[in-house]
């Protein structure tokens, strides 16, 4: 299997509040797009990359990458610019893996944001690609009890229902598809752009609407997204004492 991933690095981290965008900030001196990079890489079995970067950024984050290769390795990377929505940002990533893995049969999707994420995670997510699941994410268990809630016309919320928690599980990245299920699900997913109310949140979402079937696979704790200042010092600490 021939396997290509897109690193969705073009958001503006508006929730952290830092001067840069998000995948550019610093976790140990090293970018958090560059710790990404690297995880995806030291699996052994990434063998191209593509990185979507912020409008504005695309040279700043070439340089992270001398001689188009990602540091430590000979893994090819493209940098393409962002669009305005993650999802936008992965079609644009997707229309360029023939320049990374010519031919490639399977796609992963990872986030910067997820920059502790280890190559175990990313073998076990291709491991069942090869095994024949053409949809595969990666969980952990949640420990919040959650709710669903409708918001009300005054102000606040109402709460609808408590699903069972046992049988919920926090997704994360990297995500892995056949190349041709996550292309089908983005053409898709590009005709329902304009209906902002049907936007899901990761790729997965897209396939689900198709009806296909996606497998999950055991996450991992170091796969946490940075979202705030709080999740950033957090990964300082795994970092520190990794
Ligand atoms: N992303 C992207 N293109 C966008 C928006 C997000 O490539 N238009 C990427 C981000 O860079 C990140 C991942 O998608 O690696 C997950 O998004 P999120 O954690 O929401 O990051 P940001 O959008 O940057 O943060 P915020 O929502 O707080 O602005
Ligand atoms: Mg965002």
């Amino acid at each position: 299997m021939r396997c290509a991933a897109v690193l969705t690095a073009a958001g503006s981290g508006t929730r952290l509040g830092h001067a840069l965008p998000k995948a550019l900030v610093p976790l140990g001196g090293t970018p958090l797009l560059v710790h990404a990079a690297r995880g995806l890489v030291a699996s052994g079995v990434v063998d191209g990359l593509v990185v979507t970067a912020p409008d504005g950024h695309l040279g700043e984050v070439a340089s992270l990458f001398p001689g188009g290769r990602v540091p430590g390795s000979d893994v090819p990377v493209r940098v393409v610019r962002g669009g305005a929505t993650r999802q936008a940002s992965v079609a644009a990533g997707l229309a360029a893996l023939d320049d990374v893995a010519p031919g490639c049969d399977a796609v992963l999707v990872h986030d910067a944001a997820r920059c502790l994420a280890g190559p175990d995670l990313v073998r076990r997510v291709v491991a069942a690609l090869e095994a024949g699941h053409r949809a595969v994410v990666p969980g952990v268990p949640v420990t919040d009890t959650v709710k669903r809630v409708v918001d009300l016309p005054g102000g606040g919320a109402r709460v609808v229902e408590t699903p069972e928690r046992s049988a919920l599980r926090a997704v994360q990245t990297p995500q892995g598809f056949t190349r041709e299920l996550l292309e089908r699900a983005h053409r898709l997913g590009a005709e329902r752009a304009a209906d902002e109310t049907r936007a899901v949140s990761d790729d997965a979402g897209l396939v689900e609407s198709l009806g296909e079937e996606v497998h999950l696979v055991p996450g991992e704790a170091a796969a946490l997204k940075i979202t705030t200042a709080a999740d950033l010092e957090l990964a300082e600490r795994l970092l520190s004492s990794s």
